[in-house]
């Protein structure tokens, strides 16, 4: 898929902005604050609905402002679509999302209409980070191949949300602890979804990303694998599963006031050589394991849509040594790719269809 223009307005930097992106690749260069980010994290929220760097959605709209809009136009094989985010400050006005001129009610409809893969320095928390990050990463990857994910995750989420709060009741001496009977057995059953999917798409990730390792760390000695890790990780019927370890942990949870058991405690396990690498690894092997995470998004994205998504390389190439940054060129080749970067210079030997100048707000040739 292309993405063909792109505007916004009031999106953080910019007041107002447009492009129009060429096939292949666009690199934007700038120096550091000059707003490159800013234009990646646009897109996408016109992919997912939200940034890739900030749980707050009133941190993109422009200071000063009320609201922020963006909007995309993606070209696919067969259609056109447009989609768009329009967000607001005012404490309690929901974001409203545009699909082909239309809003829609839910988050969900956005997905899938432009893919997107961003690769950024943050990557490394994939590998070194909490396993919250190794879990958004799955839920990014899932819900953008399949909105039918996307809101399995925010019904398990509303309900633990109101176990949780049962929880809290009950102590105070409140709540009606019969009633956690009804929100465990509801969480069981939101649960099973999740982990199937989780682990069907763990076992795929796995099997891509540690072939992408070995390609791009350009030696095949440190073997890199990623497993599915979780309470119900080798369940063959996690919603029986689930019920019967809330029932053994409910005291438990009731001395702590939260839900200890359940695939919001999920992680990947990523390991080289067995080892564990969250402890251990260098900041070559985990930014290598990053990036073939990445890739094995892409693979898996292709897959789904059986078109390519579009790439945004944030400020990455410069990070790599020469090999690996030649061998993961060779892999994004002819797809649409934006990058950004300091210096012309850093992204080696690449040839950009377009090169953009980004300051304070403005993006120029
Ligand atoms: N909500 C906002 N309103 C106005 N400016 C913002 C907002 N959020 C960030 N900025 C500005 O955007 C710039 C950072 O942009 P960013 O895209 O992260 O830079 P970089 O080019 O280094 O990637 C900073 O100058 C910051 O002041
Ligand atoms: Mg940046």
């Amino acid at each position: 898929m292309r993405l063909t223009r792109l505007r916004l307005r009031q999106f953080r930097s910019y007041a107002q902005l447009t492009l129009v992106p060429p096939a292949g690749i666009t690199v934007f260069v700038g120096e550091n604050g000059a707003g490159k980010t800013n234009l990646l994290e646009a897109i996408h929220l016109c992919c997912l609905g939200r940034s890739h760097r900030t749980s707050n959605d009133r941190d993109m709209i422009r200071l000063g402002s009320g609201t922020c809009a963006v909007h995309a136009q993606v070209a696919r094989a067969q259609t056109m679509d447009e989609v768009g985010v329009r967000l607001f400050s005012a404490q309690g006005e929901r974001k409203l999302i545009y699909v082909n001129g239309k809003t829609v009610q839910r988050i969900g409809e956005l997905m899938g209409h432009l893919t997107c893969v961003m690769f950024s320095p943050e990557d490394l928390e994939l590998v070194k980070g909490a396993p919250l990050t190794r879990r958004n990463f799955l839920d990014m990857l899932l819900s953008q191949g399949q909105a039918a994910y996307f809101y399995a995750i925010q019904t398990y989420q509303a309900i633990l949300r109101h176990r949780n709060a049962l929880l809290k009741e009950i102590a105070r001496g409140r709540g009606d602890a019969a009633q956690l009977d009804v929100w465990d057995e509801q969480l069981a059953k939101a649960a099973a979804p999740i982990v199937n999917h989780r682990r069907e798409a763990a076992f795929a990730i796995g099997e891509l990303a540690s072939a992408h390792y070995d390609h791009i760390a350009g030696r095949s000695q440190e073997h890199f694998t990623l497993h599915y890790q979780g309470h119900l990780a080798d369940s063959l019927n996690p919603a029986e599963d689930l019920l019967a370890q809330l029932t053994v942990s409910r005291a438990d949870d009731l001395r702590r006031l939260s839900t200890s058991q359940g695939p919001h405690r999920d992680d990947l396990r990523l390991s080289l050589q067995g080892q564990e690498m969250r402890g251990f690894a260098s900041q070559g092997q985990a930014r290598t394991a990053a990036l073939a995470m990445r890739l094995a998004q892409i693979d898996i994205l292709t897959k789904a849509h059986e078109e390519t998504p579009l790439l945004l390389l944030d400020d990455v190439l410069s990070e790599l040594d020469e090999g690996r940054r030649a061998r993961l060129l060779a892999r994004l080749d002819r797809m649409q790719t934006l990058l950004t970067c300091t210096e012309l210079g850093s992204v080696g030997p690449i040839q950009p269809n377009a090169v953009l100048r980004v300051s304070a707000g403005t993006v120029s040739e």
